[in-house]
């Protein structure tokens, strides 16, 4: 069985003030039957870290460089986050896709650092609006599968976290049948390339505009092992009722 994951990405939010909901989501879950992931800026990671201590909550990376060292100002290696107390980096991001250019090529090689370094690694896919009303979904999936996932991946170190870039910060969410589609879809590409036990091992979580009042539909769909949430994660309370609608499932 694969254990239920509810990560939060706090993307460009939150200063020392944000790390009280942090606290309050850490006091709420001593021993989840859930893993709990939050990736807050890369500014609060090491004071995240401190405050989920001895909580059922790990804290996490939004993106590392794929070296490990060097000339490169402003990047941030797995390393660095690994020591800072990370547990995980989400990788391939649709913003940093967009934003900074990132391919699934470098997507791999910052995998595989990642790897690498101890870290589990969060590889986001996921469809613009364009691509799904030419129906070209799940090829998009398929060629970002391939071409950003490494060859040393397992179900430890390798998340997957399918992000239709439509559905993200907009409120809108695909169809369950949609959804299904799509998770039914990368578990098959998984067994396919790593075989049926990593394969059926990998995690699954979906991303977009989950909430507390959408969750567990959501969390019912078949190969949706959790949910990869943006601004709901931001506010203990709004996270809790993801977190408990993926307890109750
Ligand atoms: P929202 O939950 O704000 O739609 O963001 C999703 C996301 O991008 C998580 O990585």
């Amino acid at each position: 069985m694969r254990r239920k994951l509810a990560a939060g990405n706090w993307k460009m939010n939150g200063t020392g003030a944000a790390l009280a909901e942090l606290e309050a989501l850490a006091a709420r879950y001593p021993t989840p039957e859930v893993d709990i992931l939050i990736c807050p800026p890369a500014t609060l990671l090491e004071r995240a870290a401190t405050t989920v201590e001895s909580s059922g909550v790990a804290v996490g990376g939004q993106d590392c460089h794929a070296e490990s060292a060097g000339a490169h100002t402003g990047d941030i290696s797995a390393e660095m986050l690994r020591d800072a107390g990370a547990s995980a980096v989400i990788l391939g991001h649709s913003e940093r896709r967009v934003d900074h250019g990132e391919q699934n090529e470098d997507i791999r090689a910052k995998a595989r650092a990642a790897m690498d370094a101890g870290l589990q690694a969060v590889i986001c896919v996921g469809e613009s609006l364009e691509q799904r009303e030419a129906a070209n979904t799940l090829d998009i999936i398929g060629g970002q599968m391939s071409g950003s996932i490494p060859d040393q991946s397992t179900g430890e170190n390798l998340i997957i976290a399918y992000e239709p870039i439509w559905a993200i910060g907009t409120g809108k969410v695909p169809t369950l049948d949609e959804i299904g589609a799509v998770h039914d879809f990368i578990r098959a590409r998984l067994e396919r390339r790593f075989g049926e036990g990593v394969g059926r091992s990998v995690r699954v979580l979906y991303g977009g505009s989950v909430k507390p009042s959408n969750a567990a539909e959501i969390f019912g769909v078949s190969n949706v092992d959790g949910a990869l949430v943006g601004g709901a994660s931001l506010k203990a309370d709004d996270f809790s009722g993801i977190v408990d609608a993926l307890r109750a499932m």
